[in-house]
């Protein structure tokens, strides 16, 4: 008799070669991601071990909170290469863009085209966990006319939408393109999420997948890994990030 195995497939055994992490909080200090330099290695080195080719690290730029200039976020970044370097981390290439809310703030500077992008034209933007922005269809607007490619992170966690696929069809239509968390397969975020995150998946209408790695803890779980057909389902999925590299 065949005998199925539950058992996870380690993250490393899951990830396409080449692969690109387009999401994460790296950058120590200006956000809530790590806070020390050491935590940005260990981290790095963790993901490049994994067999994760390249990290565009993207810390939160949210007017209230963390405010961060495209000069802070450069800086931080190249402090820090001469860091990975010294620690032999160097299999890993490391960028750094930055993981918009599209408030305000964001409005301006797309305006004045003060935006770090993820790679040629995509950026990455996100919206509250409670409420759309009212004036998205105008900030949607500005991103197209600045020639930007706006890339939805976690589609899947914004429950105010109440799981509704057509609300999500609707968005995909207007222009936006959809990464979805992979801790969000994991269950990080709850059986809900898992499961919503599946549907999307089901549906055709995740582009591509990033880690949203802020701690030591989410890494954790991400090396894990997931059951094995929720591993093969990712892994094809994952394999979409190569136009990052
Ligand atoms: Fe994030």
């Amino acid at each position: 008799m065949l005998f199925l195995s539950k058992k996870e497939v380690p993250f490393k055994e899951i990830v396409p070669k080449g692969y690109v992490d387009i999401h994460s909080h790296l950058l120590p200090g200006i956000d809530d991601g790590v806070q020390t330099v050491y935590q940005s290695a260990y981290i790095l080195e963790q993901f490049s071990k994994s067999g994760i080719k390249k990290v565009i690290t993207t810390p939160h730029v949210l007017q209230d909170v963390w405010p961060n200039t495209t000069d802070t976020i450069t800086r931080i970044h190249s402090d820090l290469l001469p860091v990975l370097k010294t620690l032999d981390i160097t299999e890993l290439e490391f960028k750094a863009s930055a993981e918009y809310m599209m408030d305000d703030l964001f409005y301006q500077r797309v305006k004045e085209k003060d935006i770090i992008a993820l790679h040629d034209n995509y950026i990455l933007v996100e919206m509250s966990t409670f409420s759309a922005p009212m004036n998205l269809t105008e900030i949607l607007f500005e991103i197209k006319l600045a020639g930007y490619i706006p890339i939805l992170a976690h589609p899947e966690r914004y429950t105010f939408y109440k799981n509704d696929l057509k609300k999500y069809e609707e968005l995909k239509e207007s222009g936006f393109l959809f990464q979805l968390n992979l801790l969000s397969l994991s269950g990080y975020y709850g059986e809900a999420i898992r499961g919503f995150s599946l549907k999307l998946i089901n549906h055709n209408l995740i582009d591509f997948t990033g880690s949203d790695v802020h701690n030591y803890q989410q890494l954790n779980v991400l090396e894990k890994g997931f059951s094995p057909k929720v591993a093969q389902k990712a892994q094809a999925i994952m394999k979409n990030n190569a136009v990052f590299s």
